[in-house]
């Protein structure tokens, strides 16, 4: 029997370790919340696939939309391997006990931005939480699987120190409960951490996803790709000061629609045709139900233009009682704000949503150096990998379908090819460190990263910005290293120091680019 880490517990973490279980390994699960406080249980729309591997056409559509909205940098043979396996992995999950919902016989399929067909199954408008229900049941009950919450991962062990190439033999991590370091050997640790929308000071994420499989796996030697292509959502509720709640795509999907100031104001004499119609159009005939990277920036220019703080996305043209029915996290949401579906106006702007760019995997979620070396022991799989499947900009609902694909190929490779040669690992160093005496220059630090972030690497960006913004990591960088060398790690430093290298990498590849493509807009280079 091998022994696998696994750290996180979203869909890509929580499908592998039932997977390697079934094959007789030891799973150890690390996660640093709940189980359920992962992206995952927060994903609205769906999984988008083809059920019936018979349907040529289906296939082929699905996957001409996702090339296209990957704005020609997806790999093709990645996009067909995860749309040609989708039917064998969503019957995993029925199997496993996911409740998708049925019309009758059959599913009830919905559509988003950039789909040319209903292909998108779902569980109202909360299909992770859905998803997230079922993968925690299965683990709970399964044998050889140890579930730790509250346990951050912080470094990972190499089997060579300074060597990155021999390959990865545990992990480090701080239990959040106790305070204390601990040394996990293992003989593979799978990656499956999540983005990292907290960099920004708008998002639709967790408050997990800082970064810190990514970073972890950087430092260790692996390398990332297409960092500069992160997706914001374009309608995430405007109601409130706390975190942005996403309203689904899939309310577009249904015929809402996205009107500016103007465009309400006309709306409320004259119905929705010719004279009255979405600023969306003028960025594509798709209009509000183009793809996402098209939607965000043209609500984001909107915005700008108008200096108004947010667009509005209509739905009292809808039927009112489908929608609730439909959508009844989202109408129990509105409520708070004494906001109701198909009759108000809703607030919406975008929020920082998905890191299309992460750790390079090969095919089977292996990760790679910058050498194109696989990196031995170590895979990365979910949002926080890079497979090639999103290109310049993923579309709706494939993120889900992604994760599960490549959970499933990660485990049959380890499953394949175990290794069963579980060494020492050496104890955390912790002598001449000191408890983290004060933790207001974290704060301040976290404050100004997420500003630059927000002004700087956003839906928009300029080379004078992105040099604002190097300038300012490169300056944060120096402070938080200063401050880890010398402390006892604690979840904010940890988390800090994760976010600042993150987005270095973000700020770097974008800096880089000469071209624009999906997410990522430089005005310089139009
Ligand atoms: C949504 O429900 O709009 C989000 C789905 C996704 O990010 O794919």
């Amino acid at each position: 029997m091998s022994r696998v880490v696994i750290i996180g517990s979203g869909i890509a973490g929580l499908f592998a370790s039932l997977r390697l279980n079934e094959a007789g390994h030891e799973v150890i699960i690390i996660t640093k919340q709940r189980p359920k406080d992962s992206s995952t249980n927060w994903a609205q729309g769906g999984i988008a696939g083809i059920l019936d591997k018979t349907d040529g056409k289906g296939m082929e559509a699905h996957i001409k939309d996702t090339i296209s909205s990957g704005d020609g940098l997806c790999n093709e043979e990645i996009v067909r391997c995860v749309v040609e396996e989708a039917g064998d992995r969503i019957r995993d999950l029925l199997s496993i006990g996911v409740d998708f919902e049925k019309e009758g016989d059959d599913f009830h399929l919905v559509k988003e931005g950039g789909h040319s067909a209903r292909r998108i199954l779902h569980a109202k408008d909360a299909t992770g939480a859905e998803i997230e229900r079922a993968l925690t049941e299965a683990v709970a009950s399964s044998e050889n699987i140890s579930l730790r919450p509250h346990t951050l991962g912080v470094d990972l062990i190499q089997t060579v120190h300074g060597e990155p190439g021999k390959g990865i033999k545990g992990i480090w991590c701080l239990s959040l409960d106790t305070g204390k370091m601990e040394a996990i050997a293992a003989d593979a640790v799978l990656i499956a951490t999540g983005g990292c929308g907290q960099l920004w000071e708008r998002t639709t994420n967790p408050s997990v996803a800082t970064g810190d499989g990514l970073a972890m796996a950087v430092r260790a030697g692996a390398a990332s790709t297409d960092m500069a292509f992160f997706q914001f959502h374009p309608t995430a509720l405007m109601a409130g000061n706390k975190i942005p709640f996403l309203i689904t795509e899939a309310l577009r999907g249904e015929g809402g629609v996205l009107l500016d100031n103007a465009g309400l104001e006309k709306y409320r004499t004259s119905p929705l045709g010719p004279d009255v119609h979405s600023f969306t159009l003028e960025s594509s005939p798709d209009a509000s139900l183009a793809t996402r990277d098209v939607v965000a920036r043209a609500c984001d220019q909107r915005m700008k233009i108008t200096g108004a703080d947010n667009v509005w996305l209509i739905t009292d043209h809808l039927d009112k009682d489908e929608l609730r029915k439909n959508f009844p996290t989202i109408e129990s949401k509105l409520n708070q704000f004494g906001l109701s579906l198909g009759r108000d106006p809703l607030p919406v702007a975008p929020a920082a949503h998905y890191m299309v760019g992460g750790l390079s995997v090969d095919i089977d979620g292996r990760a790679l150096m910058s050498n194109g070396e696989v990196m031995k022991g170590l895979y990365a799989i979910g949002e926080v990998a890079c497979t090639g499947m999103h290109g310049a900009n993923r579309l709706a609902s494939n993120s889900l379908l992604e994760a599960v694909v490549f959970a499933n190929r990660a485990a049959d490779h380890f499953i394949s090819q175990p290794s069963n040669d579980l060494q020492e690992v050496p104890k955390w160093r912790a002598e001449g460190m000191q408890e983290l005496e004060e933790h207001a220059p974290l704060i301040r630090d976290l404050e100004t990263l997420r500003k630059t972030m927000t002004d700087d690497v956003g839906i928009v960006r300029s080379f004078s910005r992105l040099e604002r913004a190097k300038r300012m990591l490169t300056l944060l960088s120096k402070e938080v290293d200063l401050i880890w060398r010398r402390s006892i790690p604690t979840r904010d430093l940890i988390e800090l120091r994760n976010l600042v290298l993150v987005a270095t990498h973000i700020t770097e590849d974008a800096l880089k680019r000469k071209e624009n493509r999906g997410l990522h807009w430089n005005k310089d280079l139009i």
